[in-house]
């Protein structure tokens, strides 16, 4: 067990560096007249136990883990409209602290199963007692309707071992139309939105910190 905290140390290290990071984004965006993309932010380091299962199944031997897999490291953006996800993967691509060495866009070419995000793998310089140490980590893009489908999406396939039954797979979907439809009412009615939020911010107290709009809540 040991071991293992030794190798995800600097994987650690890069999720709590990226979440500061792009926390620190989204406050940027508080202060500034401009609608804030970022809604929350979470992330982790894999569990083991789901290392090795992956391991397992994609056939990775154990000392090719830090090239072959990318999720180690595991960084999620949550954002309220579709169009954020493109200013968010622009803020990404224009920062000087980490590559990007790949690039997976399952909106524009949605998933099998209904999945929808933006992936992005970089590549971050986590900074180490022996030196400087790149290590591999899995951005994902989305919005909140298609954060709420993989959630549950994602318990269905823990629940039934991966065999979803067909028409529980029928509904998924459904509702991953219904998310998608959702997605377009919600950018359609986003200018709206906009207004609301910029009504509500002005009937604040000035001098307090601004607070997190109406619409933002949660950060984990
Ligand atoms: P894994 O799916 O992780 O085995 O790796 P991969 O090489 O196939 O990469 P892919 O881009 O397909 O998936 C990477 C990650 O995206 C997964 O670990 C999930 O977090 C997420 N993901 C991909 N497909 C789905 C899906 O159908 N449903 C859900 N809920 N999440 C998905
Ligand atoms: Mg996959």
């Amino acid at each position: 067990m040991k071991e293992w905290e030794v190798l995800l140390a600097p994987y650690k290290q890069a999720v709590d560096e990226l979440k500061i990071k792009l926390r620190g984004i989204r406050e940027q965006y508080q202060f500034s007249p401009k609608h804030t993309p970022i809604e929350f932010v979470t992330g982790r380091v894999k569990p083991v136990s789901s290392i090795l299962q992956k391991a397992k199944r994609k056939n990775i031997g154990l000392d090719d883990l830090e090239e072959k897999m990318q999720d180690l490291a595991g960084v999620r953006i949550m954002c309220q409209f579709v169009g954020d996800i493109d200013t968010v993967a622009e803020l990404i691509k224009m920062r000087k602290d980490f590559q990007i060495v790949e690039e997976r866009d399952y909106i524009k070419h949605k998933k099998e199963s209904g999945y929808r995000s933006y992936h992005m793998v970089l590549r971050y310089p986590v900074q180490t007692i022996d030196g400087e140490k790149p290590v591999l980590v899995e951005l994902q893009i989305r919005t909140l309707a298609m954060n709420f489908w993989a959630t549950i999406e994602h318990s269905l396939q823990y629940k039934y071992a991966g065999k979803i039954p067909g028409d529980i797979e029928e509904r998924l979907h459904r509702a991953a139309e219904a998310a998608f439809r959702l997605d377009e009412e919600m950018s359609q009615i986003r200018g709206e939105v906009r207004d609301a939020q910029k009504i509500i911010s002005s009937k604040r107290d000035p001098i307090r910190k601004p607070p997190n709009s109406y619409l933002n809540g949660k950060d984990t």
